[in-house]
């Protein structure tokens, strides 16, 4: 398929946020008692973390808007639990068996099976669980138990993915479990633990558990901020165009896309700004204003850690050179994210220094001859292209499927967007 050229401008409502749904379902899951979810991302992922839960017990009832989510009762599954393309579905569930006596195996697809699993493989080990991986890569196989005796923790990398997976690791932990080493990390966790009834707390370095019970609870997703994120890019980049994106969650965590923009001297404009269910969220507006070029790195890479392809995008339509450092945890992302937008930058006819940890991107929106770009098998790179091509396409992608991972509605709602007047 191929994406066009032209302004993006009025209101846009984007799927449900991917973390919190994967958490909803999860904890749900994990909860004594009906939970209800709804608003929940439909991409795979998602679908993935709900075949997950039903495999190891949990009973759903699918009502369309709302999932009815019977959790408590949790067991082995009978077979191996294919996560598919979902990091987030291996680690997370990784945690939550290894503190509940589950017996486990995982695996997923080819991408998957190319990432870390290490990571969280080595703190659920010293929590008491077995877990073996394939040298360290999917499958993986983890041998729960029951009641671990809670303790200190310290995060390698600052991952929410780690954080979460000890953290559900430790719901029946009968003392305080402490997680230091990571300050910026997504949150989402620990705000929908609250919301469930545990009590946790966060000093800005440490995050502390109290043994505690969950208790069901209703919740309603956010729109995602990363799906937002390809939107309001889109707007930032080519001129005329003016987006709102409505109910977005704006957690302090996930929005350093939007400190980065504005850092870029784009026209940003959050209202509304409103609580859902334990989680911020607003009215986000972007109209475009031409942008220069900035450095990226740090708390600001951490709290944009799944912006940070389509940032070099902006980047490429910005005056003057971008640098982006500290990011080289994205080569272990759905795709070796630094190298696969270098590349799909360089095909657009834009010059990219590629680094261990970064990219150097001299702006300048250079336009070239339609081209049909690789999406890598990665949902972000595919929708990140739809934005390249805003400004100064049309392209083509090789292989539009992939969106459906975060984002089914995505190509309508975009086309729609550049329809609008
Ligand atoms: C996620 C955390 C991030 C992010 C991923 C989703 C989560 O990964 O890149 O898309 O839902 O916890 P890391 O925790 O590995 O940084």
């Amino acid at each position: 398929m191929t994406f066009d050229r032209g302004p993006l401008r009025g209101d846009v409502r984007v799927a449900g946020d991917k973390s919190i749904s994967h958490r909803a379902l999860i904890i749900a899951a994990a909860a004594p008692g009906t939970s209800r979810v709804s608003a929940l991302n439909r991409g795979a992922d998602v679908l993935a973390t709900l075949a997950a839960i039903r495999a190891l017990g949990a009973h759903v009832e699918d009502r369309g808007d709302d999932l009815v989510v019977a959790g408590g009762a949790l067991r082995d599954p009978a077979d191996t639990i294919d996560a598919r393309n979902s990091g987030t579905t291996t680690r997370l569930l990784l945690g939550l068996c290894a503190g509940r006596g589950i017996t486990a195996r995982f695996d997923g697809d080819a991408s998957l099976r190319r990432r870390p699993m290490e990571r969280v493989a080595r703190p659920l080990r010293a929590l008491g669980a077995e877990v073996t991986t394939n040298d360290g890569r999917l499958p993986a196989t983890v041998r729960g138990i029951t009641s671990p005796s809670g303790g200190n923790f310290t995060l390698e990398i600052a991952s929410a993915q780690v954080k979460s997976a000890i953290l559900l690791a430790s719901l029946d932990a009968t003392a305080t479990v402490r997680i230091e080493g990571d300050r910026f990390s997504r949150d989402h966790t620990e705000r929908m633990l609250r919301r469930f009834g545990r009590t946790i707390r966060f000093d800005g370095t440490t995050v502390e558990l109290e043994p505690g019970r969950l208790q069901p609870s209703d919740i309603r997703v956010p729109a995602d901020f990363s799906g937002a994120a390809f939107f309001l890019a889109g707007a930032a980049m080519t001129p005329d165009s003016d987006v709102v994106v409505r109910e977005v969650g704006i957690n302090g965590t996930r929005i350093g896309f939007l400190d980065a923009l504005r850092a870029m001297g784009a026209d940003v404009t959050v209202g509304e700004e409103r609580d859902l269910d334990g989680e911020p969220v607003a009215d986000v507006r972007v109209r475009y204003r031409p942008l220069r070029g900035v450095t990226l790195d740090g708390d600001l890479v951490v709290r944009s850690i799944d912006e940070v392809t389509i940032l070099a995008c902006v980047a490429a339509h910005a005056a003057g050179t971008t640098r982006i450092r500290d990011a080289g945890d994205l080569r272990g992302k759905e795709s070796d994210r630094l190298a696969t937008i270098a590349e799909t930058l360089r095909f657009c006819g834009i010059a990219v220094e590629e680094y261990p940890d970064g990219l150097d991107i001299v702006g300048g929106g250079a336009r070239v001859p339609e081209r049909t770009l690789a999406t890598h098998d990665d949902h972000r790179i595919a929708m990140a292209i739809a934005a390249l091509a805003a400004p100064t396409g049309p392209h083509g992608i090789d292989d539009p499927d992939c969106i459906a991972v975060s984002f089914p509605d995505f190509v309508p709602l975009w086309e729609a967007a550049q329809r609008a007047v």
